[in-house]
């Protein structure tokens, strides 16, 4: 089984498979899904500070006796560190958190607050090697092209919703010139029942030998998707990384494609976001 990489903007190359780790609790929780991982093959952990489980990602990814250099961890700046100089002590603070050396990709996670002075900090963590590459999460309105436009070093990710329901080909189009990768949060709709029933991955699963949620998750693989399911679950994580031994056909890619109805699970405009987002500040 031969998990797929990709190549971003500035060179890097990133599993394009990994575990996402939000809503798993710090400590034991988090540190034994993420050895789990690491011991069945994933390479690539997606955290954020808002998550409050850093640390033991950080703790995992030193006693899984996997070399640094071959496991991507991705982390997420919150907006109440966004700002240029705040933004360079916020990231030295998430350095200390995960005492991994450096970070492979550090994403602004919302589009709110002072992110044209964060982005310029990002770059200037990146000439300093404390970040290896740098990207946006959740930019969807036309702050997007604002930091694009503006920025020396182009984001090499994206991460935002994306699943069988909303599969972003307009946003796909928008950060094509950029050279940027989507990453897909939700890739399995947080678990919806409904999106993992549909009768084509019922269909496609039978006739493949997989489940319902490998299919899902194989339909991202070959639609150039980032992914990081989250998993607390061993069977389960050991489920999701075993979508490396077959391959859809074009017309089931087109069949799956066909799902796409602009459906997305979460809903809150700018406005809501600049509201909810700005109130909050995660422990250091
Ligand atoms: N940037 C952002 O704003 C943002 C927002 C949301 C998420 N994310 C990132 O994206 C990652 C994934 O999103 P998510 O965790 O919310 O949703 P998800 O990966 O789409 O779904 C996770 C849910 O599906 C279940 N599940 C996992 N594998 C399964 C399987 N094989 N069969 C049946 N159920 C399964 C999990 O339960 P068990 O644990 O019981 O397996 C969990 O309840 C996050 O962990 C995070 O890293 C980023």
């Amino acid at each position: 089984m031969k998990q797929t990489v990709l190549t971003l903007n500035n060179g890097a190359k990133i599993p394009q498979f990994g575990m996402g780790v939000y809503m798993v609790p710090a400590g034991e929780a988090t540190k034994q899904a993420c050895l789990s991982a690491l011991g069945m093959g994933y390479r690539h952990i997606d955290t954020a500070h808002a998550y409050q489980n850093e640390r033991s990602v950080g703790e995992a990814v030193r006693e899984s006796g996997v070399p640094r250099e071959e496991i991507w961890v991705t982390s997420k700046l919150w907006p109440s560190e966004y700002g240029e100089g705040k933004t360079m002590a916020g990231i030295d603070k998430m350095l200390s958190r995960l005492q991994i050396g450096y970070i492979d990709l550090l994403l602004l996670h919302q589009q709110v607050g002072d992110y044209m002075g964060a982005w310029r900090d990002m770059e200037k963590a990146v000439a300093q090697g404390k970040v290896r590459s740098i990207g946006l999460s959740n930019f969807e309105s036309e702050r997007l092209e604002e930091v694009c436009e503006a920025a020396t070093v182009k984001p090499a990710a994206l991460q935002v919703e994306c699943h069988p329901y909303y599969q972003q080909n307009d946003l796909k189009k928008r950060i094509a010139k950029y050279g940027t990768v989507i990453e897909s949060w939700y890739p399995i709709g947080h678990g919806d029942a409904g999106l993992i029933n549909e009768p084509v991955f019922t269909e496609l699963a039978k006739k493949y030998g997989k489940t319902n949620v490998q299919i899902i998750l194989r339909w991202h693989i070959q639609a150039g998707n980032v992914i990081f399911p989250k998993s607390t679950n061993p069977k389960h994580i050991r489920e999701n990384f075993d979508i490396f031994d077959f391959a859809l056909t074009a017309a089931e890619m087109e069949q799956i494609a066909s799902l796409d109805c602009g459906k997305r699970f979460y809903t809150a405009t700018l406005e809501e976001q600049e509201r909810n987002f700005s109130r909050w500040t995660p422990a250091d």
